[in-house]
């Protein structure tokens, strides 16, 4: 497959460094206005224009859109106006803009697929939400099946009512992560332990949680709970201060309510 890919940021990046380890990847060019890093630059796989201008379109079978959803209007205008690209498979992975977007750029005709990855993907352990109009054929979605389970697991979702919900969990989910690490370990240190031991403390009961909780997928995460909270003991007291009336369950309500607005206001 030959790839252009218009923008290449984190994610970018991140989605990047996996697909050059796999086979259907044949060569991909990137366009963004600064240079590439330099582990990019020199890769014998990769080809770098900082304007569209440069690029016949006909070399390409997919485009990929890894700009900012503010940036997008202006990234495709640039694309369109080097020439045609109907025919081309598009993937975006930019938040909040819907698939209409795309088609009132590129017609109901154009095969369009909307990816919601998360930064886990650098590592191959990310979660991918996708979405796609009624243009896309089964082979294309096999094909992007592919592209998205070598950067972890791939999600099609049921409708795409449900792409702000899924990236407010998921898309934004490792920031909720490190920032409640961080939480965590400052917390430790407020009691006097240096804060990267604590981080080092609290990786490892992460990493020993989470495969217990994959190892006994089928057992309820309140059983787990349990398991760790003895009747009238030190976990009992202290989940009774974190948990207060149910405030984590009621502050990522508000947090996702937040984040769907947000995603609403950009693209309108
Ligand atoms: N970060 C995440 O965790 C995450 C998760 C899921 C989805 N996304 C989506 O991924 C997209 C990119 O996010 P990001 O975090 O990778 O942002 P980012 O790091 O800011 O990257 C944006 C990229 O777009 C390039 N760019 C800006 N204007 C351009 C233009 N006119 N033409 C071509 N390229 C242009 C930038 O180039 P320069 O490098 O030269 O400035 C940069 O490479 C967003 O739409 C976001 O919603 C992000």
């Amino acid at each position: 497959m030959n790839l252009l890919m218009i923008g290449c940021g984190a994610m970018g990046q991140a989605m990047l460094v996996r697909w050059l380890d796999t086979s259907w990847l044949q060569h991909v060019t990137i366009i963004k206005p600064s240079p590439l890093p330099v582990h990019l630059a020199s890769h014998a796989r990769i080809a770098y224009h900082a304007n569209v201008a440069q690029c016949t379109l006909a070399h390409y079978d997919t485009l990929i859109w890894a700009v900012k959803p503010q940036m997008m209007a202006h990234a495709f205008d640039a694309v369109q106006s080097v020439g045609d690209v109907r025919a081309h498979l598009h993937i975006s992975i930019a938040a909040a803009l819907p698939l209409a977007w795309y088609e009132e750029r590129l017609g109901i005709n154009t095969r369009i697929v909307r990816a919601m990855p998360n930064t886990p993907v650098s590592l191959g352990l990310g979660v991918t939400g996708l979405t796609a109009n009624a243009a896309l054929t089964d082979k294309d979605r096999l094909m992007v099946e592919e592209m998205i389970q070598s950067l972890g697991s791939a999600y099609w979702l049921h409708t795409e009512s449900e792409m702000n919900l899924f990236t407010a969990i998921a898309g934004c989910g490792p920031a909720y992560v490190y920032a409640w690490m961080d939480a965590w370990c400052m917390a430790a240190a407020h009691y006097g332990m240096p804060y990267e031991d604590a981080r080092h403390i609290i990786r490892h009961t992460m990493r020993g949680a989470m495969a217990l909780s994959d190892h006994h997928i089928d057992v309820p995460l309140a059983t787990l709970t349990a398991r760790v909270t003895s009747k009238g003991g030190m976990t009992e007291a202290a989940l009774q201060q974190l948990n207060k009336n149910h405030q984590w369950r009621e502050g990522f309500i508000a947090a996702f309510n937040e984040a769907m607005e947000r995603a609403q206001a950009l693209s309108s």
